[in-house]
């Protein structure tokens, strides 16, 4: 399963990005805004510092100035995915853009209905917003589970990005269905590794070790490794 940070703050991907554990970055217009930074700034910062893909989503809703907007942000570099919204404009602009070899993010999918006709406009990656589900007491797991059993049935190539990931049993339920993509929040990643058991079960080593008096850089016993 690949990580990738659901941010723009340059800062926490940057400290993110140095654990190795960084697979790519989504951005959308409201994370752009949080920044306070240019969006054309902010999006090659990201793309120069992250190997993976840097999603960098479009503002028109036109297909003509969606298809610009989209070209003028794949040019950044070569990692750059063009994020554009699931509607028929965005998925006309998909269509023109991945044919051209230019990676896209449909986003804001509620529907595998939605999912299906992104994956048919040749998406790189498909975006549902299980959070958002979630928040109007909808099952937003179950739609993952959906369109990672439709998209087997027919073999796309389109990676379902699970995305509006608000804690880590989204994660780990996202894993089990097999989905490709979990995006992220900083906090929501860093979160994975806490464990009250595993704070416990350290002291204990420690206490017991600094009763030795030993110190494995210090101990002159061996030759140097
Ligand atoms: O960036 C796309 C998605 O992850 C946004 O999620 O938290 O705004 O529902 P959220």
């Amino acid at each position: 399963m690949k990580f990738f940070v659901d941010s723009a703050d340059t800062a926490a991907i940057r400290e993110l990005n140095e654990t190795g554990l960084v697979d790519g970055v989504t951005t959308n217009p409201s994370l752009i805004a949080k920044s306070g930074g240019n969006i054309l700034k902010v999006v090659a910062e990201i793309a120069e510092m992250v190997e993976g893909p840097v999603s960098a989503e479009v503002t028109a809703t036109d297909h003509a100035t969606m298809l610009a907007e989209g070209r003028k942000l794949a040019k950044i570099a070569p990692n750059i995915a063009v994020k554009v919204p699931l509607t028929m404009d965005g998925l006309k602009t998909c269509k023109v853009l991945t044919d051209a070899g230019t990676m896209v993010n449909v986003t804001l999918c509620f529907s595998a209905n939605q999912a299906l006709l992104a994956a048919k406009a040749g998406a790189t990656f498909i975006s549902p917003f299980v959070g958002r589900l979630d928040d109007i007491g909808q099952d937003g797991m179950e739609l993952i589970a959906d369109i990672v059993s439709i998209y087997d049935n027919y073999d796309f190539g389109t990676e379902v990005l699970v995305a509006s990931i608000r804690h880590p049993m989204h994660l780990l339920d996202a894993a089990k269905l097999g989905a490709d993509v979990a995006t992220l929040p900083p906090n929501v990643l860093t979160s994975l590794a806490n464990h009250p058991l595993t704070d416990k079960g350290l002291k204990a080593f420690l206490d017991d070790w600094a009763k030795t008096g030993q110190s494995i850089l210090d101990d002159t016993d061996m030759a140097e490794a």
